[in-house]
């Protein structure tokens, strides 16, 4: 435990909207483990205010921040230096300090294969991912570097073929993609979002849950609704499914052990996200 543990620590998250965030009573539940007087605030941070906002890190008490949406992206023009995965992925959902200097980390790809091995995901093989944002790249980054050959689906073909492009795996079209061999399809775009109806699926024709190898599971990063349709149509297809509240925790514990280098078991940040989920947060209008 670092010495600054001595002193009451702050962290934050930067969102837009921030309000109802699972973050804080997931640190919070981690603070009080790891019995480190610290705090953690989740702050509606507009995009023209990021800056400032980033800025106010440098402080001696100030462990760190995460990003959620819009911030990803444009922060990593304001930090001192990225690890290779933030570099390589293009966005920083962590920021760790140290000394005044601020370093920018992303631990949705690490936290994503950490939920992925909590459900006994196939290692290797070849995987889908549907979507070309945010959550995409650090799904194919963290897939590819876990030795998967990956298969990138999005509504906008275009996106797919740039993220290809640039981090690995290959666009595929639903229609023509070998279904068949697919022993991990994860849906890493907002289709499904407080939308129970609405799949990442039903944009493409057949709608049709597609066929995949038996053993397959499906990962949804969506945990907002608990059980999305993806989820359900899977289930209903015999295979397995998981939503994103695993990846969630462990993005959440892979940044507090950065922050304070006490590694606090995930079951203490699922158990923080279990109790929130009789309130507004898992169905409300909830930042990271
Ligand atoms: N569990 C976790 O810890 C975790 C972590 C990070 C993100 N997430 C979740 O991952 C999701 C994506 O986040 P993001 O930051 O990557 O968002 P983003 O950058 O805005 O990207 C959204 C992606 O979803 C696609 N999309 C949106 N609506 C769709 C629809 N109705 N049908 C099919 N595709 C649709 C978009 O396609 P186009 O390119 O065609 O617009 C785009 O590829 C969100 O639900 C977020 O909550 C979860």
């Amino acid at each position: 435990m670092p010495d600054r543990a001595h002193a009451p620590q702050h962290a934050y998250l930067f969102a837009d909207p921030a309000a109802h965030s699972l973050s804080p009573p997931m640190h919070r539940a981690a603070f009080a483990h790891a019995g480190i007087d610290g705090d953690y605030a989740a702050r509606r941070v507009l995009a023209a205010d990021l800056p400032e906002a980033v800025a106010g890190l440098r402080a001696s008490s100030v462990l760190g921040a995460n990003l959620s949406l819009p911030h990803k992206e444009s922060v990593l023009a304001l930090l001192d230096s990225l690890t290779p995965a933030a570099r390589a992925i293009g966005a920083v959902n962590t920021i760790i300090c140290e000394g005044g200097k601020l370093r920018g980390d992303n631990t949705d790809a690490p936290g994503f294969l950490a939920a992925l091995a909590d459900a006994d995901a196939p290692k290797g093989g070849l995987s889908v991912v549907l979507g070309a944002g945010g959550a995409a790249r650090a799904a194919v980054y963290a897939l590819r570097q876990a030795g998967h050959e990956v298969l990138i689906v999005n509504r906008t073909h275009a996106r797919a073929q740039a993220l290809a492009a640039e981090l690995g795996g290959r666009a595929a079209w639903p229609e023509t993609a070998p279904w068949s061999a697919v022993t991990l399809l994860v849906n890493a775009s907002s289709a499904g979002l407080d939308a129970p109806e609405d799949s990442p699926l039903s944009t493409f024709s057949p709608a049709t849950f597609p066929r995949l190898a038996p053993a397959a599971l499906v990962y949804d990063m969506v945990y907002r609704p608990a059980e999305t349709r993806l989820l359900r149509d899977a289930r209903a297809a015999g295979l397995r499914a998981e939503n994103g509240l695993g990846m969630l925790a462990h993005q959440a514990r892979l940044a507090f052990t950065a922050w304070t280098g006490v590694d606090v078991p995930v079951s203490v940040f699922l158990e923080a996200l279990t109790s929130e989920s009789g309130s507004t947060a898992l169905t409300g209008d909830a930042a990271p």
